[in-house]
């Protein structure tokens, strides 16, 4: 593969966004935002509760000075687990909230009981009977919060709730995630105010009174990161442009490990090239941002299955995130799993095969590893789960020269 990508928004930062333009009771005006299922899930969930939503040229207006509906509504939830994070900013906005359980989903139950834990703390009166959960609260009061773990969602919602709290809300131990950072930007740009995102401690100053919003989408770490497995896994070299590669450093580390050259240009573009086998990563551990993201996993499996040696992945943020093994294996990988380890012995080369997506970055996963399996490979169920965070995903792989078409 040869050639270059600008890289688009940020699914994981502008899905807390759209939750954001709810709390200003006025007008937003987002540049940059992708066009991925799970946005389009998002913003038919923002009309549903009463906010106007329409493209003008690519950028996204939303306008929520109506009066919205707190029965967030259920079958978007159940589909999508990240709606929960309209919780926290139908909140601040209404002082209630009805919404339904979030489905669990394909990489594990994903549980909310640090969401609720929080809010509570700030004195949200939460019942959750028949699969839904019932705040209401009145005003909410600031307080601190630690997180037993930096859960994004929860810290991200807790943030939104905390704008119109009365005081200031604490949150220790949040999680670092870019996202975070976005999110943080995007509140105080309509007047909230809130310090620390991108450090354990985020602290939120409650206020009255927001103003309109336009702000520009943070690049996809996770689409830029799944570029560069692309380029590392067909022995190609692509550029990759409108990327922040300070949040790529522990893809870089490891593809550069493994025997990529990775050159970086004003901190927004990214070349890489890799034109010969690679070795192995010997260890590949996801952690909490900083460490290497578990949504960048399964697309660094998939280059592992066809380096030299044996690396050893540890994922210690979801407890299920291995479905795409047993369909590398399908096409010749050598890996075995034992609970959130699993163990990768580089072959020669992957042969096609039929194979099925399980999740949104399991499915990219194939997607790679069909790039450079010997044959055809088919990878069924794209629509169900790569569309929802990969935009044309196989014009753009085509565009740098894989022999790929969705049929
Ligand atoms: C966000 O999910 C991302 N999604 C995920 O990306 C990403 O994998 C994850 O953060 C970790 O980086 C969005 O931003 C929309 P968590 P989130 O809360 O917020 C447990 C992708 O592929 N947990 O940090 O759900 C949870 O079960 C998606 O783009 C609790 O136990 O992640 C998980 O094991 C996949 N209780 C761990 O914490 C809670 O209350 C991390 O979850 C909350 C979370």
């Amino acid at each position: 593969m040869e050639g270059e990508l600008k890289v688009d928004g940020s699914k994981n930062a502008v899905l807390p966004i759209l939750a954001a333009t709810i709390i200003n009771n006025g007008e937003s005006v987002i540049h940059n935002v992708p066009e991925l299922r799970d946005v389009e899930t998002l913003i038919g969930m923002l009309r549903a509760i009463g906010c106007k939503c329409f493209f003008e040229n690519g950028t996204l207006i939303v306008r929520s000075n109506q009066e919205i509906n707190v029965n967030v509504p259920e079958k978007p939830v159940r589909e999508m687990r990240s709606s929960i994070i309209l919780l926290g900013a139908v909140l601040a906005r209404c002082g209630q909230v009805k919404i339904c359980y979030p489905g669990g989903c394909e990489i594990g139950p994903r549980p909310i009981d640090m969401h609720l834990s929080g809010l509570r703390k700030m004195g949200a009166r939460i019942t959750e009977a028949h699969g839904y959960i019932y705040c209401e609260c009145g005003k909410l009061s600031g307080t601190e919060i630690n997180l037993d773990y930096p859960s994004v969602g929860a810290t991200e919602n807790i943030m939104l709730a905390a704008t119109t709290a009365e005081g200031v809300t604490v949150i220790q131990n949040a999680a670092k995630e870019p996202e975070i950072w976005d999110l943080q930007t995007v509140l105080n740009k309509m007047g909230a105010k809130i310090s620390g995102a991108g450090t354990s401690t985020v602290r939120i100053e409650g206020v009255r009174h927001f103003g309109s919003l336009e702000h520009e989408i943070m690049p996809d770490r996770i689409v830029a990161g799944t570029f560069m497995t692309a380029a590392a896994i067909t022995g190609g070299s692509v550029l990759l442009k409108d990327v922040m590669t300070e949040h790529l450093r522990p893809v870089i580390s490891k593809l550069t490990e493994s025997g990529c050259t990775v050159s970086e240009y004003d901190g927004n573009r990214l070349f890489i090239t890799s034109n010969k086998r690679l070795k192995a990563a010997e260890v590949v551990k996801t952690l909490p941002y900083p460490g290497f993201a578990t949504d960048m996993q399964a697309q660094m499996m998939a280059v592992m299955t066809i380096a030299k040696g044996t690396s050893v992945f540890i994922e210690t943020v979801f407890e299920s995130r291995y479905k795409h093994v047993e369909e590398l294996v399908k096409m010749g990988a050598n890996i075995k799993v034992d609970g959130r380890t699993a163990i990768v012995r580089g072959v020669k080369k992957l042969t096609g095969a039929e194979v099925m997506a399980g999740d949104l970055r399991g499915g990219a996963a194939l997607v790679l590893a069909g790039l450079t399996a010997e044959g055809t490979t088919i990878v069924d169920n794209v629509k169900l789960h790569v569309d929802r965070g990969y935009d044309k995903l196989e014009i753009k792989l085509a565009r740098l020269g894989a022999d790929i078409r969705r049929v």
